[in-house]
């Protein structure tokens, strides 16, 4: 059968491989006094809260099961218009956000709409895959450009400006970053956006982890720079409703009736029940609890990094939102034999029983030397984690 070029050129998803391996260790070791810990999760280890699950409960017994319109139902989108408001301080009209199955949805519709076969984006290397694969999908061609811990691992405007041709057709950013957790200084932002503008592009920005900031000097939308500016959201991370498959997108008012059209034909609308019990999400009972778990997620990170720097795994930049710890494991490894991220990954769920993501899907300027812990486990499993890593280093690296 013949594939179509588009298909072949998404690259596989290796962290599902490693995924798949750890699961197969973690069968043999179940039953022994050191189970699997499993750090390579990317989502929160906490479900929807109680209000969120009787919303939806309520909603089906109701029969409100139906399709809704496609940019999401009213209700919903100015909710999440007050919630700009009220957290950010940023004005974004209902009108202007469309509510889609996830991040992920609203990222396919952004290139879908804006992108021409062969048009360049430029994206951080490292980056969350699917970004790239999404462009891939849209015919256009994700241009990674290494990043260095002093850029806090994202774009620079002189980076942007020295990488543009003429067929770059924008940035895509993510600010907090999936794997590093650091954000894009503000005043950078402003400056990548002025070139970006300059040039005629578009500035898409993944804001997915923007709930779970927790460092005062970040933690701002990119909407409050410009409404030019395209930004992609989603109830995955800060609502902690991963499997329900919502999100939303924002763009210029002009672009409105674009992405409606492509969302009535390609997804007809997200999920009625889980937007019905978003509504609850920002009930003042779910934010207080929203609230508690992101300083859960900021004290597991203040009392893990210092963890893993003091057992020689560098965290060059502290991440400022998300729960991720971008670590260099190549000086741990180095003492051990062990080559690169993708062995140190295999020998940690071996070796510890730890699994963790090594660096590879992210990109290719350093992720050898880089892997990826995720901190949306429990404090007693990070606890266990750092004695199990410190065990396997011996007695060669300082406690
Ligand atoms: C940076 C980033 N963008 C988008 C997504 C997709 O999220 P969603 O569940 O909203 O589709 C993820 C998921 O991990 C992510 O890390």
């Amino acid at each position: 059968m013949r594939i179509s070029k588009r298909a072949e050129r998404i690259e596989p998803f290796y962290v599902m491989e490693v995924a798949k391996a750890a699961s197969a260790v973690a069968r043999n070791v179940a039953h022994t006094d050191r189970p699997m810990i499993f750090l390579n999760i990317g989502e929160p280890d906490f479900t929807a809260p109680l209000p969120v699950q009787e919303a939806a409960l309520r909603a089906v017994r109701a029969g409100a099961t139906q399709y809704t319109h496609a940019t999401g139902l009213d209700v919903l989108r100015e909710r999440i218009s007050a919630w700009y408001s009220e957290r950010f301080g940023v004005d974004v009209p209902a009108r202007r956000i469309v509510v889609t199955a996830g991040a992920s949805a609203a990222l396919q519709l952004a290139c879908l709409a804006l992108i021409e076969a062969g048009d360049e984006i430029l994206l951080p290397d490292p980056s969350y895959p699917c970004n790239r694969h999404f462009v891939s999908a849209a015919d256009g061609r994700a241009v990674l450009i290494p990043t260095t811990a002093g850029e806090r691992f994202q774009l620079s405007a002189a980076k942007v400006e020295a990488a543009w041709t003429e067929r770059t057709r924008g940035v895509l950013l993510a600010s907090p970053s999936n794997p590093t957790g650091t954000s894009i200084e503000p005043g950078e932002l402003r400056r990548i956006h002025e070139v970006v503008t300059r040039r005629g592009g578009i500035t898409l920005i993944d804001e997915i982890y923007l709930g779970l900031s927790y460092d005062d000097a970040f933690g701002q939308s990119a909407l409050g720079i410009d409404d030019q500016i395209i930004s992609v959201n989603s109830f995955s991370k800060y609502f902690s409703m991963t499997g329900w498959r919502l999100g939303w997108l924002v763009v210029p008012e002009a672009l409105v009736p674009v992405i409606e059209r492509l969302a009535q034909n390609l997804f007809i609308c997200a999920s009625t029940v889980s937007q019905y019990a978003a509504l609850a999400c920002f009930e003042p009972e779910s934010i207080a609890e929203y609230e508690r778990r992101r300083a859960e997620f900021k004290a597991r990170r203040d009392w893990f990094i210092p963890q893993l720097q003091a057992l020689g795994l560098e965290v060059p930049v502290v991440p400022d939102g998300a729960f991720y710890a971008w670590a260099d494991c190549s000086a741990f490894g180095e003492k051990l034999g062990i080559a690169n991220s993708w062995d140190f990954a295999f020998e940690a769920m071996k070796k510890a029983h730890l699994a963790v993501t090594p660096g590879r899907d992210f990109g290719t300027a350093e992720t050898s030397r880089f892997v990826r812990f995720s901190t949306a486990s429990s404090m007693a499993h990070l606890q266990e984690s750092v004695e199990r890593l410190r065990a396997w280093a011996g007695a060669g690296v300082p406690a």
